[in-house]
């Protein structure tokens, strides 16, 4: 956990709704160690992912069902070492939650050995007991719907998702659903513009977008790709190493650009 005080005013849950109240746009990064997540923190994101994406981009691995929790308890208090002001959210790995009562045994160690203020969960309605049984206990949930990458071998590939009207109806009951539940947070990946833009305007919670255009309440994008270090800039990423000059600048100009709507463009978005 964090070996020292956080400086006020840091990030919370209850700032992150009147961010959406207040049409502020929400900056959501990862990060995997303590020296990013101080570049990130001094640069304004408000809220440092730790993503079990770290199994591909840090630990090389071709999907994220290898990772566990004893991995993200690891990089999570190392990043929880490195923040002042922004909100430390960290992903549940692969069958980690996959029912209630030991979901709520692996976020209670995120949280108390890894720092994390927020778990998020992949999954449709299906996961609506877990996110209660979390979110009464006093755990805030961010839910992540569309493109649910440790769901690969049952996807099939890394597809842009909700495109036919019955799955776009479906996504929005799942990600009321989990909002009714206690999802302080919700999260749409590789998901069409015009369904990203539905759901965020039928949520009370803050919708934050990874693929997903650019009407969502906030962005995030995985750090290895906004820097240009990944084998394959995804379509819906945008190297800012390019345009900022230095890891400090692109992640400013990541910033910027998101608070200022103009990221992602819509060649970077899907229809
Ligand atoms: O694991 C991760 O980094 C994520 C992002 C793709 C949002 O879930």
């Amino acid at each position: 956990m964090s070996s020292h005080p956080r400086q006020q005013p840091a990030v919370t849950v209850t700032r992150l709704h009147a961010m959406k109240e207040d049409g502020e746009r929400i900056v959501m990064l990862t990060a995997y160690d303590a020296s990013f997540a101080r570049v990130l923190d001094a640069a304004g994101v408000d809220v440092v992912l730790v993503g079990d994406s770290l199994g591909m981009v840090v630990q090389g691995h071709d999907s994220t069902v290898p990772v566990t929790v004893d991995d993200m308890v690891y990089h999570a208090r190392a990043v929880s070492r490195g923040l002042q002001r922004a909100l430390l959210l960290v992903d549940m790995p692969f069958m980690s939650y996959a029912e209630p009562r030991a979901a709520l045994a692996n976020a209670a160690r995120l949280m108390q050995e890894g720092g994390a203020q927020m778990v998020k969960l992949e999954g449709d309605a299906l996961q609506v007991d877990t996110v209660r049984y979390l979110s009464e206990r006093g755990i805030p949930v961010c839910a992540h719907l569309g493109l649910t990458p440790q769901y690969i071998h049952k996807l099939g590939g890394y597809r842009v998702q909700g495109r036919d009207e019955d799955a776009a109806a479906k996504m929005l009951a799942d990600a009321r659903a989990l909002e009714a539940a206690g999802a302080d947070l919700l999260l749409l990946e590789c998901v069409p513009q015009g369904l990203a833009e539905r759901i965020t305007g039928a949520m009370g919670i803050p919708v934050i977008g990874i693929g997903a255009g650019a009407a969502c309440d906030g962005q995030v994008l995985v750090l290895h790709d906004l820097l240009g270090v990944s084998p394959r800039l995804p379509r819906f990423a945008r190297d800012f190493l390019a345009e900022g000059g230095s890891i400090e600048g692109a992640v400013k100009a990541y910033v910027d650009a998101v608070r200022a709507g103009a990221f992602p463009a819509e060649a970077e978005s899907f229809s």
